[in-house]
């Protein structure tokens, strides 16, 4: 084994591309969806399943694979001093209906950076570790980055475990079921520093043409569920004078939340992503409905104000309909900034090994914003084409795939190295 002081003492060191592309399509095969993309939702048996086959690889790989109280998965490889590692790694639990990248590249990539400095018989000082964090995504149980906010201690993990999911089902219940947790510390091992290798999941990048994103932040994410109560009554006899119709006001602050967001500009998103109506029934009048609301942007001040003013806008439309509004957060972080040494390895790389790359802000949420809470972190996107993700269609081209793959090593070997 030879352990270099630096990348530049490993000039042709390169991950193997075809080897990467495999192994994302053979987890993208685990709940895989007849028309394309899969479904993988935290703690579900699809999950499951693609745990197993992930944990499988590191083991193959040597790493040394433990598992916390959350399920969270870390493999260690061994570094020449037993220092803290330096971690790589993000998510393998998706959306509904979701593409094969999101998170999973991380994960795998991770794994292939592994693989190649095995090959290559490099030994790191610090160790590297690969770790994949339970329930990234929060679509069935809030908030998202879950498992890495457990990780850090954002969350007290009794809390986490008794979090209920859109199906009733805890987190705990979840992980008993599957026999998900594991016995090692939630936190375990401390990290030296975190990058995360991600698809941009938005356009910026295909649209400059460039490869590399060295990601210097995550904007602040607020989502809220909102339940409403009114009275179902007939459809077609009940006057518009009476009626205490949950359903308008669900649809009145849907238009609302995208009108506000055009107004306020800049980075302001909005978005009404879940609606349940109750009865739901052709000739009844929605008598309750619980819906919620994802408001994101870079600026704290400006995505509180954001919040106050949709707020404002569900109970007054809710008072003039008789309406009652209970209010719930499901998920509330401020805005993250990486640490910019990281960030300047990242574009270092990506000059080095010849990849257009530029500066630029997450759009959604990650495990690398909660790390960054405990030690240096950072990000690098790649493309996603037609800026489309959370979708079946979610792609990202192979060469883009390796290049990201390739500044993670880099860095990861730079991290480690030091
Ligand atoms: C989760 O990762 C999100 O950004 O919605
Ligand atoms: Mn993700
Ligand atoms: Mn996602």
């Amino acid at each position: 084994m030879q352990t270099p002081s630096s990348p530049d003492a490993l000039p042709g060191l390169r991950i193997n591309r075809a080897r990467l592309l495999a192994r994302l399509d053979a987890l993208g095969r685990v709940g895989a969806l007849p028309g394309g993309g899969v479904s993988r939702l935290a703690l579900t048996d699809e999950d499951r399943r693609g745990r197993g086959l992930v944990i499988q690889w590191m083991r193959e790989l040597g790493l040394r694979v433990t598992i916390d109280a959350i399920g969270n998965v870390v493999g260690l490889r061994p570094g020449a001093e037993p220092l803290a590692p330096v971690m790589t790694g993000s998510h393998i639990d998706t959306v509904r209906a979701a593409g094969i990248f999101d998170g999973n590249l991380g994960v795998l990539a991770g794994l292939e950076v592994v693989e190649t400095l095995n090959e290559a018989r490099v030994a790191t000082r610090r160790p590297l570790a690969v770790a994949f964090f339970t329930n990234e995504e929060g679509a069935r149980f809030p908030p998202d980055m879950m498992g890495s906010l457990v990780y850090v201690g954002g969350m007290p993990l009794a809390q986490a475990l008794a979090t209920k999911g859109i199906d009733g089902l805890t987190v705990g219940e979840c992980l008993k079921r599957g026999a998900l947790a594991g016995s090692a510390p939630c936190g375990d091992p401390e990290v030296h520093a975190f990058v995360e290798l991600h698809i941009e999941q938005g356009p910026k990048l295909e649209r400059e043409g460039l490869t590399i994103g060295a990601v210097d932040g995550v904007q602040g994410i607020s989502w809220t569920e909102y339940t409403l109560t009114g009275s179902p009554n007939h459809a077609g006899t009940t006057p518009m004078s009476l009626r205490r119709d949950a359903g308008y006001v669900v649809a009145n602050v849907t238009c609302y939340v995208r009108e506000l967001a055009r107004e306020l500009g800049g980075a302001q998103v909005a978005t009404v992503g879940a609606i349940n109506l109750k009865p739901n029934l052709v000739n009844v009048v929605p008598g309750a409905a619980v819906f919620t609301v994802d408001l994101r942007n870079t600026d704290e001040q400006r995505l509180q104000e954001a919040e106050r003013l949709v707020d404002a806008r569900v109970r007054a439309v809710a008072a003039a309909e008789d309406v009652t509004v209970a209010r719930r957060t499901l998920s509330r972080f401020a805005p993250v900034r990486f640490d910019p040494a990281i960030v300047a390895r990242v574009e270092r790389a990506a000059r080095e090994l010849g990849h257009p790359c530029t500066r630029m802000p997450s759009g959604a949420g990650h495990d690398a914003q909660m790390l960054a809470r405990v030690c240096p972190a950072g990000m690098i996107f790649v493309p996603s084409e037609g800026g489309i993700s959370h979708n079946i269609r979610e792609r990202t081209a192979p060469a883009d795939l390796e290049a990201g793959a390739n500044v993670l090593l880099r860095v990861l070997v730079e991290l480690a190295s030091g």
